[in-house]
């Protein structure tokens, strides 16, 4: 590959009249790249020119003789010279690198680490939106780096597989399958459910109360319940699927927030060991406000159901756990800042 330092440091060499090669081993990567690709500190060489930096600095600069299709420019910055690369020019010299070499950019400075990425993670029984897309594509990118550069890579899944919507969707089903065909455009149909029972629960508070119930008996295991959750659940990853095959995305783990649904306790109990753990109109609350975060973690509603933050907290405690993990990436909507800014903080209790 073209060595951009050579080129610099023979330009040098021939405005100075000095040895290429110690020259080389002076160009130093400067910190900001507001200053350039490369850099050269002139006080190097101050006592062999007997003059100051700037002036060499501002000499140098007068007699170099660049080629501009490889270093574009160069500046004179308080006695160093910053050399700015010609991008095209390192462009095509990458991708020529990357074309004769198969194994471009291969490392194993992760060998022996592992680390986790939460990626993708749509909501079942939903349609997989560009916001899931875009966590897909970019969570699928880090997946294939960093198992290149040898990390243990485990990508997972963690699926919205859990909350009331469930009860509402069996509640919906159940009254009006007949006139739904689910294996036809699953997708499509649970979500018209969805949205029809969601209406008729704002107008009837009965059918409400059914839904909460029957969120609870999925909860407690009722097989009525768990059987349709889990139809819901194996339509919606089959349409999923054909996504993730497209984009030939993996997952190590498919572990969504259902997952955690008998993990909570421990979360809330070591959090009340903590003292940390606020009563606040009935629900149970971290107060965030000495660390910066203006809102509060809620970990229990005041009807007692858990949050999707408990929820993570299981899982970070989990993944520690059986990933022992030297790194957690989450790949998410921006929306969901203040959240896992919440999650992040109350996670150092636990
Ligand atoms: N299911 C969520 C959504 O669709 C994304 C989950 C992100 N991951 C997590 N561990 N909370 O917005």
């Amino acid at each position: 590959m073209l060595d951009f330092k050579k080129v610099i440091a023979d330009s040098i060499a021939n405005a100075v009249e000095l040895n290429s090669d110690e020259l080389y081993s002076f160009i130093e990567i400067p910190k900001d790249s507001e200053n350039g690709d490369y850099a050269f500190p002139c006080f190097k060489l101050a006592k062999e020119l007997r003059k100051s930096p700037m002036v060499i600095a501002e000499e140098i600069k007068e007699k170099i003789e660049l080629n501009s299709e490889i270093i574009e420019k160069v500046d004179v910055v308080s006695g160093y010279l910053n050399f700015f690369v010609n991008k095209s020019k390192l462009a095509q010299v990458v991708i020529e690198e990357i074309q004769q070499n198969n194994e471009y950019g291969k490392s194993d400075i992760g060998n022996g680490k592992n680390i986790v990425i939460d990626y993708s993670a749509p909501n079942i029984a939903k349609p997989f939106h560009i916001g899931h897309l875009r966590s897909t594509v970019i969570g699928g990118a880090l997946y294939k780096i960093y198992k290149y550069l040898g990390y243990n890579t485990i990508g997972i899944n963690h699926l919205g597989d859990y909350g009331t919507q469930f009860g509402k969707m069996i509640e919906g089903y159940t009254m009006w399958k007949d006139e739904y065909n689910l294996e036809g455009n699953p997708i499509e149909q649970m979500m018209d459910i969805y949205v029809r029972i969601n209406n008729l629960c704002k107008e009837d508070e009965n059918v409400l109360e059914k839904c909460r119930n029957n969120f609870k008996k999925l909860e407690d295991g009722d097989p009525y319940c768990v059987e349709l959750w889990e139809k819901f659940k194996e339509l919606s990853l089959k349409e999923f699927e054909k996504v993730y095959e497209l984009l030939d995305c993996h997952f190590d783990s498919w572990n969504g927030e259902a997952f955690y649904s008998d993990k909570m306790p421990e979360v809330i109990d070591i959090l009340e060991k903590s003292g940390k753990l606020q009563e606040s109109q009935g629900a149970k609350i971290i107060d965030l406000e000495d660390k910066g975060i203006n809102t509060p973690i809620i970990i229990k509603k005041s009807n007692d159901s858990t949050t999707y933050a408990t929820r993570d907290l299981a899982a970070i405690l989990y993944r520690a756990r059986t990933y022992d993990f030297d790194k957690a990436l989450y790949v998410t909507s921006y929306e969901q800042v203040l959240h896992f800014k919440q999650v992040f903080e109350t996670e150092k209790l636990l």
